[in-house]
């Protein structure tokens, strides 16, 4: 059989795979959600257990999902057809496929309002507008600016605007050779933010609060009522760090597949798995101790929410030399994170419409980002307008991100360990990975039973079974 391909085209090299994969992974999830979701969940007992699931989930999941990617060779909805054909199953596996481009566009409705947040904290800072503000000063601009259904729908139109116009011109090019400059940028802009963090005299406390487990946070829920705290039993910040594993490798809903589809052969999926893992988890913990710090030295809540970032770095920025400069690089390094993520969010949708209904890739990314932008909607008001509209005590925002990252996305994981260690065949995934029998082996046993067991455990475990 001659080596088949995807019609998309294929990555140059090894490397433009891994910087690609890389830019899917790194974006919001580690700068924006990482933090303020550890600061609502108690810091050190949840951060282990995210980085637990990384390593025991996440990293063996990368795996399959790049393996039956690239074995596939089609978007993940016909991949999974076509893979579960060849292995003599039912072709409804493609459901899997499916599964993933409706989470991917739930994430991308929201993804993008959120990445229109950092492109208009771009032009704060470089007009300045952090100088000498001080915390209180800018929790009341965050306020004012979420407060405004028009702006927010303005900076959300933007971006999803530059993120369908890469997607339309094919994955391959510009944004690709952007990552190679911006990715590194990122990373020791994060070191220099970890730097003023070292002297805001708050560090020991940040770290103590990131890496510190204090595992009564991790299964009760406490809160302070009238001057007496009540626990009750919770279940879910273990599934949130479950699921923000997930999220943040962007696993689960097919994008790391499609993006193994155009990876050429020979390329070492398992090499590939662990550079992209580290890099990822490490821009998440730099991200956290720059954070922290600022958080304790002014006082403020680490358990604010999606504004946190928001209101704590702008401190930082507003009160250290050079802060203007720094500040205007950050957000711009943060919508380029952004960027490069939500492209992958919608590339397993539109790479389906061209094959499928054979669309130009240009007609498929009009049409799926105007419903993306449409659905966005729902998340702009759920911070002004629509505040107080609930449904199951959850804002539309926390809705749709409980429902994608918790729920849709360790589901979809679940499925492609199943199907990789159960259903492929073991000669399939062996030839495909052609790592050492020991790491193979190794590989084969966590996704036959590890990673779907602790997948199983801790939604049974958030459901309340025990
Ligand atoms: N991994 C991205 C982030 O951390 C988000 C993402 C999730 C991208 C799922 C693609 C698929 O920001």
């Amino acid at each position: 059989m001659s080596e088949r391909t995807s019609i998309h085209g294929q990555w140059s090299s090894r490397l433009a795979f891994i910087l690609a994969a890389t830019g899917s992974a790194v974006g919001l999830g580690n700068i924006w959600k990482f933090p303020y979701i550890t600061g609502e969940n108690g810091g050190g007992a949840f951060v282990l257990v995210y980085l637990l699931c990384v390593c025991l989930v996440g990293i063996p999941v990368m795996m399959a999902e790049i393996m039956l990617g690239r074995r596939g060779r089609q978007s993940p909805i016909n991949a999974m057809e076509w893979l579960a054909r060849s292995e003599g199953v039912s072709p409804h596996w493609r459901l899997l496929g499916w599964s993933g481009v409706v989470a991917g566009f739930l994430i991308l409705s929201y993804y993008s309002v959120i990445a229109g947040w950092a492109l208009a904290y771009v032009f704060r800072a470089v007009g300045g507008a952090f100088e000498g503000l001080g915390p209180e000063g800018v929790k009341a601009l965050f306020d004012r600016f979420v407060g405004d259904p028009e702006a927010l729908l303005a900076w959300h139109t933007i971006f999803m605007v530059l993120t369908m116009i890469v997607v339309a011109r094919g994955v391959r090019s510009g944004l690709e050779r952007a990552v190679t400059l911006l990715m590194p940028a990122l990373f020791v802009l994060l070191l220099i933010l970890v730097g003023y963090a070292l002297s805001t005299g708050a560090f020991g406390q940040g770290l103590d609060f990131l890496f510190k487990p204090d595992f009564g946070k991790l299964l009760f829920h406490c809160e302070v009522v009238n001057g007496r705290e009540h626990c009750e039993f919770s279940g879910s910040p273990v599934l949130i760090a479950m699921g923000h594993a997930f999220f943040t490798l962007s696993l689960g809903m097919g994008a790391i597949m499609v993006y193994g589809s155009y990876m050429p052969k020979g390329v070492s999926i398992a090499r590939s798995s662990f550079v992209i893992a580290i890099a990822d988890t490490l821009v998440a913990l730099l991200a956290g101790m720059a954070i922290f710090p600022i958080v304790f030295a002014n006082g403020l809540e680490p358990g604010a929410g999606p504004g946190l970032i928001f209101q704590t770095l702008p401190v930082a920025f507003g009160a250290m030399p050079g802060g203007r400069l720094f500040g205007t690089l950050f957000f711009v390094l943060l919508v380029f994170a952004a960027w490069s993520s939500a492209i992958s969010l919608v590339e397993p949708a539109v790479a389906w419409l061209v094959e499928n209904r054979g669309m130009s890739r240009v007609r498929a990314s009009v049409w799926t980002g105007f419903w993306v932008w449409l659905c966005g909607l729902v998340t702009i008001f759920s911070f002004n307008i629509g505040r107080d509209w609930r449904l199951w005590g959850k804002t539309g925002f926390d809705l749709l991100d409980y429902l994608t990252a918790n729920i849709m996305l360790p589901l979809g994981g679940l499925c492609i360990a199943l199907f990789a260690g159960w259903v492929m065949r073991r000669a399939s995934s062996e030839d495909e990975l052609a790592m050492g029998r020991l790491g193979f082996g190794l590989w084969w046993g966590v996704i036959r039973y590890v990673s779907p067991l602790l997948v199983l455990v801790v939604f049974m475990h958030a459901i309340g079974v025990f």
